[in-house]
């Protein structure tokens, strides 16, 4: 005999623009892009030759670029998206991101030209900082040329998320 209980089926979607180039963004997108590839010069990628470049549009209007840093000790290493959101909480505390674009060089391949999808441990932190501030952050992947996903924000990448208010308290609800 089956037991009566109640299940439903649920439904998570991603929907997100696909720019074949810079040419549909606005120019200050545009520029993201331009200075997140350019990035890429200075990551410190000596083990994977994969460098990764990630600028953020600050609501202030302040624009700051990351790169990954790896170590010897590979797990020593950071991703380029986490790079640069230490640096904005250090150097602007709370301060709002408005849009992050990300590129790569893969120096073990000819041709960079497939958008960049970050990592899970990055997209927990990005979307750790869209909570910190209450304001989505989003997203615009791409490679050294080539189409450009453009992403709403980070959650959207991220169903389901472990967030900070599962960790509170009784007392603090
Ligand atoms: N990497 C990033 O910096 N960001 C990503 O979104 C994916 C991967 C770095 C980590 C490592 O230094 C190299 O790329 C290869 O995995």
């Amino acid at each position: 005999m089956i037991k009566s209980s109640i299940m439903k089926k649920q439904e998570i979607i991603l929907s997100y623009t696909i720019h074949e180039t810079t040419d549909s963004l606005s120019s200050l997108d545009a520029e993201l892009i331009n200075d997140a590839r350019k990035a890429t010069e200075v990551a410190y990628a000596p083990y994977s030759h994969f460098h990764v470049g990630a600028t953020a549009l600050l609501k202030n209007g302040k624009k700051l670029s990351g790169t990954n840093q790896e170590n010897a000790s590979f797990p020593v290493g950071i991703c380029a998206e986490r790079v640069l959101l230490s640096m904005i909480g250090q150097l602007f505390p709370g301060e709002a991101i408005e849009t992050m674009a990300i590129s790569y060089h893969d120096f073990n391949n000819t041709i960079s030209n497939k958008p960049i999808s970050p990592c899970g441990m990055c997209r927990q932190a990005i979307h750790e900082y869209e909570n910190r501030t209450q304001h989505p952050i989003r997203l615009l992947l791409t490679g050294m040329e080539g189409e450009i996903f453009e992403i709403a924000d980070a959650e959207s990448l991220l169903p389901l998320s472990f967030k900070g208010e599962t960790l509170k308290k009784e007392k603090d609800q």
